[in-house]
């Protein structure tokens, strides 16, 4: 596992955006796995700058997400589909129809996930970008979370909604449930780019880097994958050092 500790949430981006930047020069069809929440807002914000400058291109890459809330589509601005069209999607060269979520509004979530799932056996990441739970998830595998799981619809913990109220009008508006990809899924990544920025990350990137691999710190399953770069700033950092 290799750790980046940086000064700021500035140059966590800048390095976090600098190995994305890298693998789309090396491989311009490559398959990105995205994530949402406020931590990649940052990075993405320099893919679209150096898109604009020519520097990289997104016109032969595809994406999938890691998650969605059920009951949000594409109008609601709360929903994952919608943040990623506002930070990314909109402002680079991607091809909509290569761009892939799970579907919050699919009438049959079961298929949907069988659908979702399907889709990712057939076009692994080439890197998956995370954040990081305060309570050690990644996507949305809450604690808990079996380590061979595919996607699913998940029951939101108490901490989780509680965590991203602040981007919802009220807490009660804040979805109780959501699609995520699986542990299993974000695994077969052949590289993992994990970004962590704040002290309120500090115990769940503790559990991550030197806690025992365990399903109550999903992120702990980490320390089992050959290719994971963690971009920290000193106060995520902060209880590892
Ligand atoms: C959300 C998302 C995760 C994200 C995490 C951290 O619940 N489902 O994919 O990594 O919370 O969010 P933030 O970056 O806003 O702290």
């Amino acid at each position: 596992m290799q750790i980046i500790v940086c000064d700021d949430y500035k140059q966590m981006s800048g390095h976090g955006a600098a190995i994305v930047k890298k693998l789309l020069r090396d491989d311009p069809s490559a398959v990105l796995g995205l994530a949402t929440g406020s931590t990649p807002i940052g990075m993405y914000d320099l893919l679209v700058q150096a898109c604009a400058d020519g520097e990289i291109s997104f016109e032969k890459v595809r994406t999938v997400n890691l998650d969605e809330y059920v009951g949000l589509g594409e109008k609601d601005a709360q929903s994952y589909v919608h943040f990623m069209r506002e930070h990314l999607f909109d402002k680079v060269n991607v091809k909509r129809e290569n761009t892939h979520l799970p579907s919050g509004i699919a009438a049959d979530l079961s298929a949907e996930c069988a659908r979702y799932s399907a889709l990712l056996a057939g076009m692994p990441q080439d890197i998956q970008v995370l954040g990081l739970g305060s309570n050690g998830h990644i996507g949305f595998n809450e604690p808990g979370t079996p380590f061979d799981s595919t996607t699913y619809v998940v029951q939101l913990t108490e901490n989780t909604i509680r965590d991203n109220a602040r981007l919802f009008d009220r807490q009660e508006d804040v979805p109780r449930k959501a699609i995520t990809m699986g542990i299993s899924e974000i695994m077969r990544a052949k590289r993992i780019l994990l970004l962590a920025s704040g002290a309120n990350k500090a115990k769940a990137v503790y559990g991550l880097v030197k806690g025992e691999v365990s399903e109550s710190c999903p992120a702990s399953i980490l320390q089992r994958h050959a290719d994971v770069t963690l971009v920290l700033d000193t106060a995520a950092a902060s209880l590892i050092r």
